[in-house]
């Protein structure tokens, strides 16, 4: 596993972070259907045996599950061994169903104390603004933050989804550690304006969704995409469904062939061509069991060669002819 320095502070993580949005389970808005607690527990306690260092949660994942299972599976591993815990605040369980974006203040303040208590540690070692929404709000939840963070009770603080405008405005504030932006072969927005700002700017880039969700692994068939289940968002999700998703099955084929030919999985060519990128300090790999964190975690010693890199490439063009001919694509929220 690599390790590189993320922000201004120069904290050493490994390119490699494990997500636990999908073991939040599927009872609640954005979830990915039904989860075994116990193998969510054991894929963190591996993910750690693996030497990834740090895990990436929020409050929001399965409205706290998330985070009650992470806190489960620190007591399950050495306390020397102990990973850093990245979580974040801004999107609150409404008690309907529905999901509020706030971050005022108070909102902000109770969040963190909430997370606190369901990681059961004195200490959130990065605190993010998951959404920058309310735009309005921005300031006062980035000052909450640094207020948070003097009275030492979150370590660094970094900010998700934020845009460069979004990320100056915040910056003349405090400096922000890092940004969680989406980036993966087949969701490239932040390449033009938002990588080259947070390397001048040294924010460290924890990049999410580097498997599309799932599709870049090669274990999306029509007929899994078309069994997605109600309680998985992904059966909403339009990159999962036509036209888009014989378009995106396309792409992976060509993934496979590579991948083949490397002796690799399609999960190390996705999640190594995101780790190729100078500005990226790692990626966030989300994980359902210990068996599937076996098989990404891999893409932490994995580096693409030019050739590689020139079919991939030449794919990603392809689909992009191909999205416009159908019209572009429609794109999923999260
Ligand atoms: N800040 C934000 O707004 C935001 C948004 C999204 C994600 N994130 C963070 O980033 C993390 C990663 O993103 P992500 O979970 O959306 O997507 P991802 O890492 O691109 O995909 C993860 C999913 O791929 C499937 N998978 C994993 N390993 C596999 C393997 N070896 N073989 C086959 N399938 C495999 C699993 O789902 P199935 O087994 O169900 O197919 C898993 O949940 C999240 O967990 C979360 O921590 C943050």
């Amino acid at each position: 596993m690599q390790y590189r320095l993320l922000g201004p502070e120069k904290i050493s993580i490994s390119v490699i972070g494990l997500g636990t949005w999908a073991i939040g389970g599927g009872d609640w808005k954005f979830g990915w259907g039904d989860q075994d607690e116990s193998q969510a527990i054991a894929a963190i306690v591996r993910a750690v045996e693996l030497g990834i260092n740090w895990i990436d949660t929020a409050a929001i994942y399965g409205e706290g599950r998330s985070e009650v299972l992470v806190a489960k599976a620190m007591k399950a591993i050495p306390a020397a061994n102990r990973p850093l815990l990245a979580t974040k605040c801004g999107r609150v369980a409404l008690g309907n169903g529905e999901i509020g974006k706030c971050l005022r203040r108070e909102s902000v303040i109770a969040e963190c104390e909430a997370s606190l208590k369901r990681l059961n540690v004195d200490c959130i070692d990065l605190y993010q603004m998951h959404w920058p929404e309310p735009d309005e709000e921005i300031e006062e939840g980035w000052q909450t933050l640094v207020e948070l963070k003097q009275q030492g009770k979150v370590r660094h603080i970094g900010v998700s989804n934020h845009s460069v405008s979004q990320m100056k405005r915040l910056q003349a504030i405090h400096p922000i550690t890092s940004l969680q932006p989406p980036y993966s072969m087949i969701a490239r927005d932040i390449e033009n304006e938002i990588l080259p700002f947070c390397e001048q700017q040294q924010i460290g880039v924890i990049c999410y969704s580097p498997m599309g969700k799932g599709l870049l692994t090669g274990s999306f068939t029509a007929e899994r995409a078309a069994s997605l289940g109600e309680k998985d968002h992904r059966s909403r999700d339009p990159r999962f469904h036509s036209p888009q998703l014989e378009i995106n099955l396309a792409f992976v084929d060509t993934l496979r062939r590579l991948a083949s030919s490397l002796n690799w999985s399609v999960s190390d060519v996705a999640i190594a061509w995101t780790l190729r990128h100078s500005a990226l300090t790692a990626a966030i790999v989300g994980a359902r069991s210990p068996q599937q964190i076996e098989q990404t975690a891999t893409a932490g010693d994995r580096v693409l060669n030019a050739e590689s890199l020139k079919i991939i490439a030449d794919a990603i063009t392809t689909r992009d002819q191909q999205l416009a001919e159908i019209g572009g694509a429609a794109k999923p929220r999260v």
